[in-house]
Order: C-alpha cells, then structure tokens, then sequence
C-alpha cells in the first residue's frame, strides 16, 4: 500500500520548509555522544548543540535544522506496544538567540497546517503552555501566540513543570516548552481527558524548548543565559505515524517491510495487528520487538562511529538488541538467526538515503551482526549445560521444589547471557515454574546499580537489597578501587578502567592492558591490594569541583560538564577516584582480597574477577 506521506517525503518537506525560512542545515551527529560521558547515546537532537546553547557562536549560523537519529532504552521493555522505540529520527530546528517562542510557534504552525506543507487540520491540534512555577512565570506569550494562530483557549492547556518544562540532564541548558498534540479521532477518556492523559487519544508530535535557562550544577536553581534560544524536535515516526492514519508505528513501511521478511522466514507465524488475543498479540509483539531492534542494531552497527557488541557500555545495550531479536525470533520458529541478515540488508537498504556512508560498509555491519548471531549461539549451548544442572539440583533436592528461584534465573542470564522467556520455556517442559517476579526483582537490583551504563556500574546508583549483601557490595566496590589503583602501579600506567561490575560474590574489571597478566603480575597486584586493606585507613569522601578533582590527580572518568561538582573517594595515599559511591568505612574491613581469573575481554582490554575472604 502506498503512503499518503512517505519518510523521505517528509524529510524533503522538511528541507525545503527550513531552507525557504533561511535556516542552514547541520548533519546528523553520531549516535555516540563526543565528549560528553553523562550520557551512553545521543538521545535528542538538541544534544551535540548544548556548547551553542550555552553560548558559543555556531559555524553555521543562528537558525538551523536537521534530521537527527537517537536511541533511548529506558523504555526498552516496552517495545513491542504500538508506539514504543528503541530508536528513532527527530526533525529539529533551532534559534540559536534569534528569533524567540511567537516566531517559532508561527513556524511550526505553517509546517504542520500549511497545505504546502503536512496540511493538517486546525482541529486536529491541541497544545500545551507551562503555567509557572518558582523558577520560571506562566508562559503567557506563548499561550497568546497560539490564540492569535487560531487555536482555541479550550485547546491550549496550560501544565507544570513535569509535562512542559524540558532539560537534558540534570545540568545544561533548559527552559519552559510548548508541546503540540494531535487529536487521533480515539474517544475521550472522560472529563479529564487531554494531552496529558496519555489515553492514546492525543499524540505529541513536536516539542518546541524555549531554552533561556541553564542550570549550573545538579539541583542548582536554573539561571538566565545571556541569549534566548529555540531547540525544537518532531519525532519522525509519530508524525508519520498519524499523518498515514496507522494505529501504530509499525504499521510504517519501513517496519512493514522488515516485518514481511519475518514473516517469510517463520513459515509458521504471520503478523496481524487485528488479531488482539492473548496468542496473537504475543506473536505481535515478537515481530515488532524484532523489527524495532535490528533497526536500531544497523544505526549502531552502521554509525561513523561504529559501536560493537560487547559486555559493557554501549557494547552490552547493541548486544542485548541483537539477542532479544534472536530470541524473539527463535519463538517465531526462526532459528538460523544467520537468516536475519536479510532484515539486516533490507533496513541498510532502506536507509540508503539518509545515511549515504551506510551502504558502503554494508557488509562490516553484516559482518559483525552474523559474529553476533554466532557467539549467541555458543552462550545458548553453554547455557544448555547450566540449566541442566539446576534442573537435576532441584529435582535431587530434598525440599521437593519445583520451582527454579529469581536469582537462579538471573543468574542464568547474567553470568550465561540466558534470557528468562527461554528458561521459562525451557522449565515447562520439565515440568518446573520460574519464579518470574523473583527474576524481576533480583534483575531491577541490578539495573539500579548499573544504570550508569556500564562504565562504573555504581556511578550514582543506590543500593537495594538486605544489609549484608549491602555492606558486601560496598567492600567489594571499594577494593575494585583498590585494584585499579594497585594495576596502575603494577602496569606503570593509571586510569585503566574499561568496565567494572560487582555481584555479592565477586568483583569483575575490565582495564586496558595489551597483555595477558604474568603470575608475578598477578601477585604483586594482590599483594598490594591486601597490604592496603592491613593498613586499615580510613575511606573518605570528598566533594569538588571537576577541576580541583583533575588537578587533585583522582583517575575516572571525566565528564565535561560545566561547573560540574563530583565526588572524590580516597584511601590511605594510595587510591583517588572520581565516584559516586558507595564504599565501606575503612579499608581494614575489605578482608583478604584473592583474584580468581585473569582473561582477554576484548582486543586490549583484560578482565579480572576477584573476590573477598
Ligand atoms: N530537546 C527537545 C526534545 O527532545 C526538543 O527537541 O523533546
């Protein structure tokens, strides 16, 4: 079936519209954020600009645009719903202290009701203003600039902080926003209903940020900056979304398309969105979780700054993409996950256009995904072995259980990459339960600790969990910094860190090192943890700026965040290191500290578990 608005034809609108309103364009920025480590991905349009934002004349001018790609996995678990993504395009356009919130909402007016443009119907939008709080006053310009534009006041809803007042992160550039909605023509949910309801009867499509605010430093008050400033951003796929009339964005061709190719390769399963049993969406969900995931696995794959599969940072997300759509696809009979280089092909293909570099290395991104597929499917064997022997131990057991525990889940997961629906199968046909919300638990545990991403696993994260399994952790976090500070004596070189990730048992780093450690390696770097922990000095904690904490000589990792204050942990004279916690008291509680494995973990970078006696 055609579409009424295909996604180059909205990119091509959206070029022309900008360039006849004399914005200049800047390209599509890589999926890995440069220079700023407080986030994994380049997550909005408006994030490779903040430097601008803040101040700083643009090469290209006061007003641009462009056409941005971003992923965002916090809502990873959603996918598969009708609007949920892992990845997606923003169209953005910005006034670098141009023009301010009457022009830009002039502009994206005409954008969307022009009949040149995406000539859609007056009735169909409704907005939102920021009625005011402490920080900043109700957006009264605004509010009047759509009044005068023909909205009617029932349409403008004037909302707080939480809906209409956006901001990256916890410092940079912020400011009050105006959202605009459109009306799918789904019933009103009742007397309350409106754009922030989130009933599905009203959908955002643009966000226009009146950026005029910074905020200096985690929980600072925002402040003026010197100029005012628009970031806006459309999701590409909602506005298609609704423009093609689909009742989710899968129904696009670009998904569509991917999802045909499934559907030939299962045989046995085929998509049909009406079908809205309990079987059926099952089934759905699996071809869309698919079809969302490898797209975002080829921008990955596909970036100029190409990210690999790999066990931590933005490796383990790409990793932990390609092996949900593997599963999923084993659950739609399609178990030679060397068969999905065809979605592969088919979304490098589609792309072709926005991304001209892409088709080039097409067969590296290929490449790497069948290298993927491939070690897969050795973890799925080892994993084989491992549920087999928690099988036979649950069914040697005298408490007669039939039940596989949350942590023996997660350990299955975490430890043999095994995911819980395949265990969960697996134990049905045993005969067994899983204990699923278990599994939820021990897995929510970590992610709190790992929500950093990977690079520190406790970067800003809160311990859960009972006290001695809490004090365990904190030791263990505080002799990985032992090791790492013993490492950088040993190797003749500091900062090494790659990864780090802790469970109750055992400590895990990754540092770079471009050889295997020697036995007197090893030693001397035990030895010097356990002469550290003898010495019994106290753990301190100490708050400063990022520079105090450069020039102080803790090691970590930096980000550039302006006017950023951190925390410096130190112990004894002989470990500083830029941290969030948490760590024991003194490091004469660590123990004894014994490395169990020493191994390759990726090209340079070796891994060492160890633990604490
Ligand atoms: N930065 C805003 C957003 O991501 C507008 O682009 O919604």
């Amino acid at each position: 079936m055609q579409e009424k608005l295909t996604f180059n034809a909205l990119l091509d609108k959206w070029s022309r519209f900008w360039t006849e309103n004399n914005h200049k364009q800047i390209k599509n920025s890589s999926l890995v954020p440069d220079g700023d480590t407080s986030v994994l991905f380049t997550t909005a349009g408006m994030q490779p600009l903040v430097p601008y934002l803040l101040g700083r004349p643009h090469p290209n001018g006061t007003r641009l645009y462009n056409v941005q790609t971003c992923l965002r996995t916090d809502d990873i678990e959603e996918v598969g719903d009708s609007s949920h993504l892992t990845s997606f395009h923003m169209l953005g356009n910005w006034s670098l202290g141009d023009y301010f919130k009457e022009e830009s909402i002039k502009y994206s007016f005409n954008f969307l009701t022009n009949p040149k443009w995406l000539n859609i119907p007056l009735e169909k939008l409704s907005v939102t203003v920021f009625k005011g709080d402490e920080n900043a006053p109700y957006d009264e310009v605004s509010a009047a600039a759509w009044e005068k534009l023909g909205i009617p006041k029932s349409r403008i809803y004037p909302l707080g902080k939480k809906d209409n007042w956006w901001a990256a992160g916890d410092t940079g550039p912020c400011g009050p926003d105006t959202e605009i909605f459109y009306d799918t023509g789904k019933p009103s949910c009742g007397e309350s209903c409106g754009p922030a309801c989130n009933c599905g009867k009203h959908i955002e499509i643009w966000n226009n940020v009146f950026m005029e605010y910074n905020v200096p430093a985690p929980g600072a008050k925002p402040e003026k900056l010197p100029k005012q400033n628009v970031d806006t951003g459309m999701g590409a796929d909602r506005v298609l979304c609704v423009l093609n009339g689909y009742e989710t964005v899968f129904e696009r061709t670009c998904f569509m398309g991917a999802i045909v190719i499934l559907e030939e390769l299962s045989s046995h399963f085929s998509y049909n969105p009406s079908k809205k049993d309990n079987n059926s969406e099952a089934v759905n969900k699996d071809f869309r979780i698919i079809a969302d995931h490898l797209r975002s696995a080829v921008f990955l794959l596909g970036d100029e700054m190409p990210t690999t599969p790999s066990n931590t940072g933005r490796g383990y997300i790409l990793r932990r993409l390609i092996r949900r759509a593997i599963m999923c696809a084993r659950k739609l009979y399609i178990t030679d996950s060397r068969q999905l280089t065809k979605v592969i092909e088919y979304y490098i293909r589609y792309y072709a256009n926005l991304y001209p570099n892409m088709d080039m290395r097409a067969s590296d991104i290929v490449g790497e995904f069948v290298k993927e597929a491939d070690a897969f499917g050795k973890t799925l064997a080892s994993g084989m072995k491992e549920f087999e022997t928690v099988v036979s131990t649950i069914k040697s057991s005298s408490e007669r259980s039939n039940l596989i525990t949350g942590q023996q889940v997660f350990r299955l997961y975490d430890t043999f990459g095994f995911p819980p629906e395949l265990t969960e199968e697996l134990a049905k046909e045993k005969g067994l339960t899983v204990d699923m919300a278990g599994f939820k638990v021990a897995y929510a545990e970590h992610q709190e600790k790992s929500r950093a991403g990977g690079a520190d696993m406790f970067k800003g994260g809160v311990f859960r969990g009972d006290g001695a399994q809490e004090e365990m952790l904190k030791k263990l976090h505080s002799a990985t910094h032992l090791l790492h500070a013993a490492l950088g004596k040993v190797l003749g070189n500091t900062s090494l860190q790659r990864g780090s990730n802790i469970t109750a048992e055992r400590l895990r780093f990754d540092f770079l090192c471009d050889h295997k450690l020697t036995d007197d390696e090893i030693k001397r770097v035990e030895e010097l943890v356990n002469s550290w922990i003898k010495a019994d000095e106290p753990i301190v904690c100490n708050e400063m700026s990022l520079d105090e904490a450069k020039r102080s000589g803790a090691i970590g990792i930096f980000s550039d965040k302006y006017g950023e204050k951190v925390t410096v942990y130190s112990m004894g004279g002989f470990s500083k290191e830029l941290c969030g916690g948490p760590h024991a008291s003194r490091t004469g509680e660590l123990g004894s500290f014994k490395i169990t494995k020493e191994e390759a973990s990726s090209a340079g970078v070796r891994r060492i578990k160890a633990e604490l006696r």
